[in-house]
């Protein structure tokens, strides 16, 4: 999650046994930085189940259990390029090309021989055609299923996991019938608790990505006011919209035709809706921004990209804790389930 999934966050995701990914978002230009900072934290935090080996160095590649986004129709393959060989993140994601998946070859390429193949490809896709695409052009490790609740950035027009992920995984036995030669599918858009990750496992996938949850955590760098926002906030479906007006008024441009952003609806969205020019709104933005913490909220202007689970969402909780209620939950359900078949 650009500007929000910081090393501190990663970290302490995979800490607690999930994998945590560092967003090196739009642009790769600190991703060194980033990485070192993830280093030094793991190796303070090293357990043997994390199986940090950032401390072998001379003994053979780094390798660090965590992983790394990118949005890669603004992030920079040649600058990232050096930090794989060097830190051998677990899983490299990327997302949004500019001109189709082809666009991404050489970045599997380039990544999987700069790790010899340890730094897995995760590829984000929101619809049929565009898992088939990437299967083609790359033979991904994983391919992120986002359906249209997701929070921030996904395809604008699209269906919810509930029926996107199966048709994908239908689609991909097809291409590949060969149960040995399976691709993982990952569900993303709209999970807040371990109910909507069962949910999604009963779906055919393998795992699941949280995004939203975990900006109300104590290790994530959004502000306060934008945890607030999140925490006050309900009934997702109907606070939260996918609009293009968040960007443009943050002079984010160049985002691919047919992406938008699913955001808490707030005054920039209304006024949009209401016909103010883009310009003024823009204007509007830069001078909430002096607000600080009170810029955000219903009331307020400033940019909260949140999916519709954000209503499931109560409190703010070390990181470490979200991952440890979604075991804790799915374990309760399976074993219930067990149980429950031998009576
Ligand atoms: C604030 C925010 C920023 C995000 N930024 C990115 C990004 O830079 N790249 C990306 O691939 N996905 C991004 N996402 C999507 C997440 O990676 C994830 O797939 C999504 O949040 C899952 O849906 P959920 O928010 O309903 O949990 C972002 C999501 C949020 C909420």
């Amino acid at each position: 999650m650009a500007k929000a999934a910081t090393p501190k966050l990663a970290v302490a995701v995979s800490k607690a046994g999930g994998l945590g990914f560092i967003a090196a978002g739009y642009n790769s230009d600190n991703l060194e930085d980033l990485l070192e900072e993830a280093e030094k934290l793991l190796l303070q935090e090293s357990t043997p189940d994390l199986k940090i080996k950032a401390e072998t160095e001379g003994k053979g590649p780094k390798f660090l259990p965590i992983g790394v986004g990118f949005i890669t129709w603004s992030a920079s393959l040649g600058k990232a390029l050096p930090c794989f060989p060097r830190y051998c993140p677990a899983a490299v994601w990327l997302f949004a090309p500019a001109n189709g998946f082809k666009d991404i070859i050489s970045w599997a390429d380039q990544i999987r021989k700069a790790t010899a193949g340890k730094t897995r490809i995760w590829v984000q896709v929101g619809c049929v055609a565009d898992a088939v695409d990437v299967v083609e052009a790359i033979d991904p490790d994983v391919i992120v299923v986002q359906g249209v609740d997701a929070g921030g950035h996904a395809l604008a027009q699209g269906a919810s996991i509930i029926s996107v992920l199966p048709e994908i995984s239908d689609k991909l036995r097809e291409l590949r019938p060969d149960p040995l030669r399976q691709i993982n599918m990952i569900a993303a858009g709209g999970i807040s608790d371990s109910r909507g990750v069962l949910a999604a496992m009963a779906l055919g996938a393998q795992g699941c990505v949280l995004g939203t949850r975990f900006l109300a955590s104590y290790e994530c760098s959004v502000t306060d006011g934008y945890q607030k926002a999140i925490i006050d906030a309900s009934d997702g479906g109907i606070s939260t919209v996918r609009t293009t007006i968040y960007d443009k008024v943050r002079d984010i441009h160049g985002w691919p035709q047919g992406y938008d952003g699913r955001g808490l609806i707030n005054k920039t969205y209304v006024d949009h809706v209401a016909g103010l020019s883009e310009f003024d709104n823009g204007n509007l933005y830069r001078e909430e921004l002096n607000r600080g913490d009170a810029g955000y909220g219903t009331d307020g202007r400033l940019t909260t990209y949140a999916g519709t689970g954000v209503g499931l969402i109560k409190k703010v909780i070390p990181a470490g804790d979200i991952v440890k209620s979604l075991h804790e939950g799915i374990n309760a359900a399976l074993y219930w389930r067990g149980n429950a078949s031998r009576l």
